[in-house]
């Protein structure tokens, strides 16, 4: 396995639409086992197939606390089939370092997608999941939490970015394990 450069704010790729998966081959597999990796190695909840350079429809989340014992879902074609209720909660995104905002989304969704070896299944997600999964759902999509903010919030958002995007000039972003390098903040990051 290995930890993929994560794509940042300004790469097209990031507002592509994804192709969805027709069959779940051992490349998809290693996709979302570096995917997972990325994702842990960058204290993230969650990761989308565009972030790491990828047009495929496949995402992994884990919401997990301190990820032990982590509790890994990877979903390949997911799709919202029930949304209900609010919930506003802070949103950050491994594609634009150091930026976060309040977002509202559905407080619960049921999401169907197909699973590494294939299978269809269907996973329930309530508050912070419910969030990760709509999160990671609209980046296959070309679609970032940003996009949610209001106008006044989304230029204090762009203007932070402009402070930190010099530090991606080729709108790629190196990661390193967190185990190397100091405790970073909450919120966490998707
Ligand atoms: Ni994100």
């Amino acid at each position: 396995m290995s930890v993929l450069d994560v794509h940042v704010l300004g790469a097209p790729i990031l507002r592509q639409e994804t192709a969805p998966v027709t069959t779940v081959t051992d490349d998809v597999r290693r996709l979302i086992d570096d995917m997972f990796e990325t994702m842990y190695a960058a204290r993230g909840i969650g990761l989308a197939a565009p972030q790491v350079g990828r047009p495929e429809r496949v995402t992994v989340v884990d919401v997990a606390r301190d990820k032990d014992p982590r509790q890994p879902i990877a979903l390949i074609n997911p799709e919202i089939v029930l949304q209900e209720g609010s919930r506003r909660g802070e949103e950050g995104c491994l594609s634009i370092p150091g930026v976060y905002g309040d977002v509202e989304r559905a407080a619960r969704v049921v999401v169907r997608a197909v699973d590494r070896d294939g299978q269809p299944f269907e996973v329930e997600g309530i508050d912070l999941l419910a969030t990760c999964l709509q999160h990671e759902i609209d980046h296959l999509h070309g679609k970032l939490f940003i996009d949610y903010l209001s106008i006044l919030k989304r230029r204090a958002a762009l203007t932070k970015w402009d402070e930190q995007k010099s530090k991606y000039p080729a709108l790629t972003r190196v990661i390193v394990p967190v185990s190397v390098i100091a405790d970073r903040p909450d919120p966490e990051d998707e």
